[in-house]
């Protein structure tokens, strides 16, 4: 084997063990995806999870961010978490799940919303169906960013936190300049369980304006 090859299936065999790693993790504290460790590093980085609080999670299928955040909270806490996809595992009962589209919700969801608002947290881990073609997903992954944010607006509080996921690109940091006129400070951040080879970051915004 030449060299070449030898160190390419080296370096592939070690991003295995180490996707394994948060896969098995994943599955043995009962979590529905390794998703879960992102947030994990982002709220040991930001902080912005604290018994109590009202959080709106958006694409919160298969669920592990929302059972995350449900034992963060506590029962005192509110969370609301909507996806396309129906969220299915078990979680305690001050948590609210929608099926529904973020872009055009029911007004069954608005209005539940509007019943719990202002939240002190809005997440977006909203990914589209990815194409392979790098400009169309993502654009795509901007549009649903813009729209995470644009709810972010509507629903926060004042000193409430946003986190929102987006591929990669040009549009990142047009989209930190957005962010930067709603809240007082705004940081980008890669996890290091989100794979290496996925184009994803994350945008923090602290503490609305
Ligand atoms: C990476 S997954 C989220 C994983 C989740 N945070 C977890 O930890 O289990 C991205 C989700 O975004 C959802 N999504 C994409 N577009 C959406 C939209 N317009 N409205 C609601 N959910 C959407 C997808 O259905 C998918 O379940």
């Amino acid at each position: 084997m030449c060299l070449a090859v030898r160190s390419y299936k080296v370096q592939e065999n070690k991003m295995k063990q180490y996707q394994d790693y948060y896969f098995k993790k994943a599955k043995q504290e009962n979590y529905p995806a390794r998703s879960v460790y992102k947030l994990q590093e982002i709220n040991n980085k930001f902080k912005i999870l604290k018994t109590g609080q009202k959080v709106l999670d958006l694409g919160a299928a298969p669920g592990s961010w929302t059972l995350f955040c449900s034992k963060k909270i506590g029962p005192r806490g509110q969370l609301v978490a909507i996806d396309l996809k129906p969220i299915e595992i078990a979680l305690p009962k001050w948590v609210v799940t929608f099926q529904g589209d973020v872009f055009d919700p029911d007004p069954e969801i608005t209005a539940y919303l509007e019943q719990v608002a202002p939240f002190d947290l809005v997440l977006s881990d909203m990914a589209p169906k990815t194409t392979g073609v790098k400009f169309a997903d993502q654009a795509r992954s901007y549009e649903l960013a813009q729209e995470a944010f644009f709810v972010a607006q509507k629903w926060l509080k004042k000193g409430g936190h946003f986190v929102v996921k987006i591929f990669t690109g040009p549009d990142v940091s047009s989209l930190q300049q957005e962010l930067r006129q709603v809240f007082q400070q705004v940081k980008q951040f890669k996890p290091k369980s989100s794979r290496q080879e996925s184009k994803e970051t994350f945008l923090v915004g602290l503490r609305k304006k």
